[in-house]
């Protein structure tokens, strides 16, 4: 049993600007190594950038710069991005980095030593533009390929074939044992039958080679010169090379061990075939057994108005733009709660607004700042630790809050939080603690208030902080509670008798609506 919990994101190709589905993927992930950080776990939270491949040498050539030069232009965006979005990830994979490619050389000349790829020539129809071969899939209702495929000539070429087939039966016994023990291969379970579904019609085996004739822009095949790999096997081997793992046998892979197996956060278009199907028995060939098998928690798009984004569309959204206009909290609070996980959702910037105004600004600002400014009026911000009624709803939420994060259900998992915050307000509204305040008689009464605001926010302040870890920061420091933030720290009741809360400030500054 590792003792690390291991999550990856899918790594992004770098041939064009991150988009608000490249930010969406990276803060779920984010949210999600944050949570098991505060459930007291090691984390090891990988993401990275997809730097090889024919789409990225054609982009260099057309912008007439080397590859390097162009991959390094866009990393740097992504990187860039992921600081302002505050992702907490402990590790980065870039693809061109020497310690990836030798781990990738290792795992293909013992691959090739096993006999697990073979060398075989194809004939066909090739696509010059494209740079791909054609099948009979592509040909028009005219029988003739399309004006999209260019120009396209009959070529013969030699390539390396990765045995897929073999392993057809083990993968259908994998995908059904893993669902049988309760523990499926993939998350959410309505997408294990659409990956049998692509397993049982397995038949062909894999390409792994790229002639440099066509494509120098890759990691050399070690037993062939002459060939780079095809940047599938070279980018999904990431999650293995960036995590100590070396296909050296005989190699020392403690540390890898205590990593793995790892949660891959991918998209709903990488399941079937590369994560689902290639690398799940590329790590089989590697000798990986069935308990080293990792787990794809596969999430859904974000459309724009039901279509797909797209550069060509024009309809892309740049989160650096969001993030410059509303903050990282907004975008990161939008991004993680109008999504259910797994399924698709429409962009809005209404929305992101409407929601930030409503939950962050209206609800959860608003009631720090008036418990804050009504302990400070009253008490001079000190509290007496007393009995609450509203103790047991706020146990009940988090514990919701927990079970809906640990099946990745961040959505839900926000809604429960952010009940406490609905309920508290409607418990100023119940109490009027501006009219106990006027009541000697009422005095035990306001303090029961005063008291069971702040603990609900010092208990709703860790529960935020995978989703929004800044605020949640302020909010804690607010109140004056110097204590690091863990799930243990939620049990109702911490805040001792006699604790001085800190100065109100504002927290959430609302946003000037288009209307
Ligand atoms: N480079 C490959 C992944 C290699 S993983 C070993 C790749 N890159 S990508 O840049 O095209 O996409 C990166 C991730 O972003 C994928 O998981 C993909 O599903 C996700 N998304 C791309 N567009 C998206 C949306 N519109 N919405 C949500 N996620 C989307 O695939």
């Amino acid at each position: 049993m590792p003792n690390t919990f291991f999550i990856t994101t899918a790594i992004d190709y770098t041939n064009g600007a991150p988009h608000i589905g490249h930010a969406y993927e990276k803060v779920l992930a984010d949210a999600i190594a944050r949570h098991q950080r505060l459930a007291g776990r090691d984390v090891f939270f990988l993401t990275g950038v997809d730097q090889h491949g024919q789409k990225v040498q054609q982009s260099a050539q057309k912008r007439g710069v080397d590859p390097a030069e162009f991959v390094a232009e866009i990393t740097s965006l992504f990187v860039e991005l992921w600081k302002k979005l505050d992702l907490s990830h402990d590790a980065w994979a870039a693809t061109v980095e020497n310690l990836h490619k030798s781990c990738v050389q290792g795992m293909l000349q013992r691959l090739w030593d096993e006999g697990q790829f073979y060398k075989a020539t194809q004939s066909g129809y090739y696509s010059v533009r494209q740079e791909q071969f054609l099948t009979e899939k592509e040909r028009g209702p005219d029988g003739e390929f399309g004006p999209e495929w260019g120009e396209v000539v009959e070529i013969e070429e030699e390539n390396y074939y990765f045995k897929l087939a073999e392993h057809r039966d083990w993968l259908l016994h994998l995908i059904d044992s893993r669902t049988q023990a309760g523990n499926p291969l993939v998350v959410p379970d309505f997408r294990v039958a659409e990956l049998r579904n692509a397993v049982e019609k397995l038949t062909g085996d894999l390409c792994i080679s790229r002639p440099k004739s066509r494509l120098t822009w890759g990691i050399e095949l070690p037993f062939d010169p002459a060939f780079v790999t095809y940047v599938w096997f070279d980018a999904l081997s990431n999650y293995i090379s960036f995590a100590g793992y070396d296909a050296q046998p005989g190699a020392d892979l403690s540390l890898f061990k205590s990593r793995w197996p790892a949660l891959h956060v991918i998209g709903k278009d990488i399941l079937i075939p590369p994560h689902g199907i290639y690398w799940m028995i590329m790590l089989r060939a590697l000798g990986f057994t069935n308990a080293e098998m990792p787990t794809l928690l596969v999430h859904g798009w974000w459309n724009i108005s039901g279509a797909k984004m797209s550069k060509s569309l024009g309809n892309s959204i740049d989160p650096e733009v969001l993030v410059a206009r509303y903050g990282q909290a907004a975008v990161r609070y939008y991004l993680l709660s109008d999504i259910s996980t797994g399924r698709d959702a429409d962009f809005s910037i209404e929305r992101l607004e409407q929601r930030y105004n409503a939950e962050l600004a209206n609800s959860l600002g608003n009631l720090l700042n008036r418990t804050l400014s009504m302990a400070k009026r009253y008490r001079s911000g000190i509290l007496r630790r007393m009995e609450s009624p509203l103790a047991a709803f706020v146990q009940e939420k988090t514990t919701a809050y927990d079970a809906a994060m640990k099946s990745y259900q961040v959505q839900a998992a926000i809604e429960a939080a952010m009940e406490i915050v609905t309920r508290c307000n409607a418990y100023v509204e119940e109490t009027a603690p501006w009219k106990l305040a006027k009541d000697p008689a009422q005095s035990d009464k306001l303090d029961e208030v005063l008291y069971t605001l702040s603990e609900s926010l010092r208990i709703i302040s860790i529960l935020m902080s995978p989703i929004i870890p800044r605020e949640a920061d302020a909010i804690r420091a607010q109140l004056n509670w110097q204590v690091e933030a863990s799930l243990a720290a939620t049990q109702w009741g911490a805040l001792p008798e006699g604790h001085q809360l800190g100065e109100p400030v504002p927290l959430f500054p609302r946003i000037e609506t288009q209307e």
